[in-house]
């Protein structure tokens, strides 16, 4: 039987997946909630003493929509996209210094790590929110530097407006590091052209893990209304954006070395193998439980096990990072060897939809089946992808 337990810089998780940081871990009774449904972690609604970061809250609105950008009426498709718009907690700081102390307990009766999430207004705000989470029981802290909705609001220095701004990132980084005594973690933005060089920074100024990565600002079109969704732009995510996620996570362990947290489209024990796969170590889930509910933590858990003992990883640790390792620069590619298509005529429909998508003219349709010009073939596997009749395969030259 796998075993699912991790160590995040010497935190000990019994299992890698966290409730991360939204509605579903917003109140005494949500965060027990939480712990209930068998993750390994807790982490709060980023607590702040920005009223506007609050007042957004007060206004949030979600959609759901499906593949085709129409909104989702019942079942949740495994491709959603959540449109949404939620700021930081409503609660003030001296109430979740309760509500921490109280989940805390039973946080620790389950064996479940209560992690807090910070969003300050200046330094000393950051360092006071800081020192209240973790003297009320958080056992690290998240920086919150990666939401998506100040750039939109007349709000500076919160959320990926600080992910985009390496001097500040750094110097609240530093100064939250030197005044509490359980490890940071910083909560980037995807929202810049390169967030590695972010990373870099907040670990140089002593974060002891990033979480890799926040939501996109995006806009979403109701085209029978003539109008976008919920009248205005929102945070956009879902399954689908984990790629752009994966994409961070991938080249911070691969350049960084730091401890990474993923987050950002998970679903289910598939995008969770695919992020310690990438690279991280405990895996951070959100938008999934507000659409399924906390019981939908046991598919992930269990389905993450059962893909384990399939395939012989005994921990979770043997996993983590091994497809960016075996990831080559594009230089590195072309000295693979090569490879030219060959087609199965048992197989093969002569449907011509390879035919269709070779643009290297190294296929054509015949009378009765698909004629390969080898020598044009480059091996870009495009053709493979699309035959419905599973009829392509390659050989090695
Ligand atoms: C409605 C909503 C509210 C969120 N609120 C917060 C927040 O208060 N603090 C925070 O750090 N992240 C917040 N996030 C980001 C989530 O914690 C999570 O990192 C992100 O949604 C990606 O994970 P997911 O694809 O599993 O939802 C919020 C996201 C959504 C959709």
């Amino acid at each position: 039987m796998a075993d699912l337990r991790v160590n995040f810089f010497g935190v000990p998780f019994k299992n890698p997946i966290v409730v991360s940081s939204i509605e579903t871990s917003d109140s005494i009774d949500h965060i027990t909630k939480a712990i209930d449904s068998g993750v390994g972690g807790v982490v709060i609604k980023t607590v702040t003493d920005k009223p506007k970061m609050s007042e957004l809250t007060r206004h949030s609105k979600y959609v759901v929509l499906d593949d085709k950008g129409e909104i989702v009426k019942g079942k949740i498709p495994r491709f959603f996209v959540f449109y949404a718009r939620s700021g930081y907690s409503v609660r003030p700081p001296e109430e979740w210094a309760s509500i921490i102390r109280e989940s805390k307990k039973y946080a620790d009766a389950k064996n479940v790590r209560l992690i807090g999430s910070v969003g300050g207004s200046t330094l000393d705000k950051w360092v006071e929110l800081a020192q209240m989470e973790e003297e009320a029981g958080a056992c690290m802290l998240e920086l919150n530097f990666g939401c998506p909705h100040p750039s939109q609001m007349d709000e500076e220095a919160a959320g990926m407006l600080l992910g985009q701004d390496p001097v500040a990132a750094a110097e609240i980084t530093r100064t939250v590091v030197k005044a509490v005594k359980v490890p940071v973690v910083v909560k980037l933005t995807p929202q810049v052209t390169d967030v590695v060089p972010i990373v870099r920074v907040v670990k140089e100024a002593g974060a002891s893990g990033v979480l890799l990565i926040n939501r996109y600002t995006g806009f979403a079109v109701d085209i029978e209304e003539g109008k976008p969704y919920l009248d205005a732009r929102a945070g956009v995510g879902g399954p689908w954006v984990r790629h752009l996620a994966l994409r961070w996570v991938n080249a911070a362990y691969l350049e960084t070395g730091i401890p990474i947290a993923g987050t950002n489209g998970i679903y289910d024990w598939r995008e969770a193998v695919e992020f310690i796969m990438s690279g991280a170590t405990i895996m951070e889930v959100g938008s999934v439980l507000m659409l399924k509910g906390y019981e939908h933590v046991k598919v992930i858990i269990e389905g993450l096990e059962k893909f384990m003992d399939r395939k012989g990883y005994g921990t979770v640790d043997s996993m983590i990072g091994i497809a960016s390792r075996r990831s080559l620069t594009y230089e590195e590619t072309y000295r693979l060897p090569a490879k030219k298509a060959v087609i199965d005529e048992e197989r093969c429909k002569v449907c011509g939809q390879c035919v269709r998508s070779c643009f290297q003219d190294a296929l054509a349709k015949g009378d009765d089946k698909i004629v390969t010009q080898s020598e044009n073939c480059i091996g870009c596997e495009l053709c493979y992808s699309v035959c419905p009749a599973d009829a392509i395969s390659f050989r090695t030259v």
